[in-house]
């Protein structure tokens, strides 16, 4: 297997140096010379539930979570190189929307990125990312946040919430070069829903034409996204994903998004530097994953969460959230059992995700499958049709008889039966007239 997300987008360096920001996104080969090391530096103690640290508070905010902390070490990020000024000013004259056969060929070119980087956790995070910014309670676009393709400036890749992504952006950035026509905020959702797709989930129903911003002073302050350790997950996770209008269902479901990627130290502060599902890659090695085949997309997250037998496998506060809070709980379980039910969930909250905030150029958006509105129709994820039991079919077989018809014929009209109900009720009625 060859590198994945991030590898080889990072300084060559046994220092746990930052990564280079939006300065890697000017050439795509001076990508391809950089390489990830894991940091030895930051390595941490083993503990099933890695606690503590928050992409957006402070350690000291959360150390009141009540699982045991995991010592590893937050992630200082050095002040990054800047955009140079022609960069900034060729990426803000794009506003309009996509182009629906340019839309179609760069699925096709990102399909390629993620079979030879094995990429798909970070692009599905790049696009979470751009959309979760959103805000129901601002009317005004794009000061509400959402899937506007803010997140390609370089003052919101440096938030917090946001460590790594640029190496997303430099993988998508050729494409966007290839294909003017596509909008960094239709990239990015195009490129987290085949993620998803590829990786063996559902087919999400999505449509495309957003609008993008057009300068870095239309990105969203910092702090919209969720953090992993507050002081109280439930209440967070709802706080956040309610301001966006998503619901309990949907954030749980959501959530197990997770069952693609890692978390690195050196980036979100959460996690251990490598596990044995993460030393040897796919890809760069490191990080900790939440599932044992981080890069296939099923119920395992669930799965994993509940039996919790794993100290390999990361449990951030607000995942386990999910399993403590009582109305999160009921979809937890019910996903950790089934499947199907999960992907029907998944599929649905992530169109919406991908919508929020986002201006559609034309109004109703370019739909590239016909699958967008299509009812969700359970069979498709479901093994086969099922088959009566053989005891079903003696009893429906028995019914039958007993009327004097059989399963395989229908059943015989009497005549002579019908012939006397209506002489009978004839009868009824004369004698009724006649008193
Ligand atoms: C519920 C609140 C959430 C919190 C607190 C959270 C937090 C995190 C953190 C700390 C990481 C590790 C980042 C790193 O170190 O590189 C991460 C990774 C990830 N998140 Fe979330 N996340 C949340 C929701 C979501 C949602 C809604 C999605 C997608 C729909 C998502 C998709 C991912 C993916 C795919 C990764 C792996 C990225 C990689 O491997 O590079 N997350 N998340």
């Amino acid at each position: 297997m060859t590198l994945c997300p991030s590898s080889h987008l990072l300084p060559l360096s046994n220092s746990p140096s930052p990564p280079p920001m939006a300065a890697s996104l000017t050439t795509s080969s001076a990508a391809s010379r950089l390489l990830l090391l894991p940091s030895a530096s930051a390595r941490a103690p083993l503990h099933r539930l890695s606690a503590p640290h928050s992409t957006n508070t402070s350690l000291a905010a959360s150390s009141s979570y009540a699982f045991s902390p995991l010592k590893c070490r937050r992630y200082s990020p050095l002040p990054p190189r800047a955009f140079s000024n022609q960069r900034a000013s060729s990426m803000s004259t794009v506003a309009a929307a996509s182009d629906p056969a340019q839309l179609k060929s760069a699925r096709e070119d990102i399909k390629e990125i993620l079979n030879s980087k094995f990429c798909h956790p970070i692009l599905v995070r790049l696009g979470w990312h751009d959309a979760g910014t959103y805000n129901k309670s601002i009317e005004e676009w794009p000061r509400r946040g959402g899937a506007n393709g803010s997140l390609r400036f370089e003052i919101e890749l440096k938030h917090a919430a946001n460590a790594g992504l640029v190496n997303a952006l430099s993988l998508l950035q050729p494409i966007k070069e290839k294909y003017s026509g596509v909008t960094y905020a239709d990239l990015f959702q195009l490129a987290s829903a085949t993620a998803i797709e590829e990786a063996g989930g559902p087919k999400i129903p999505m449509k495309y034409g957003r609008v993008d911003v057009s300068s870095a002073e239309e990105c969203p302050e910092e702090g919209r996204l969720p953090a992993a350790g507050p002081p109280s997950p439930a209440d967070h996770l709802r706080e956040v994903f309610y301001r966006m209008g998503l619901n309990d269902k949907e954030i749980v479901a959501l959530s197990g998004a997770h069952t693609l990627g890692r978390s690195r130290p050196d980036r979100s502060g959460w996690g251990k530097p490598e596990t044995k599902y993460t030393k040897n890659g796919p890809g760069a090695p490191g990080g900790q994953s939440w599932t044992a085949e981080w890069l296939k997309f099923d119920n395992s997250y669930f799965k994993d969460i509940k039996a919790q037998i794993d100290e390999d496998l990361l449990v951030l506060p607000t995942d386990a959230a999910i399993f403590e809070d009582p109305a999160f709980k009921v979809y937890a379980e019910k996903y950790a059992e089934d499947q199907d039910a999960f992907f029907k969930d998944y599929a649905e909250a992530h169109a919406k995700l991908s919508n929020l905030g986002a201006k559609f150029d034309p109004p109703e958006g370019i739909v590239l499958d016909g699958v967008q509105g299509e009812k969700f129709v359970a069979a498709k994820y479901s093994s086969g049709k099922k088959e009566l039991s053989d005891a079903m079919k003696q009893k429906i077989r028995a019914e039958y008889q007993a009327v004097g018809g059989s399963p395989d014929k229908p059943l015989q009209s009497n005549y002579f039966l019908n012939i006397i109900i209506v002489i009978g009720v004839l009868a009824i009625l004369t004698s009724l007239l006649g008193n």
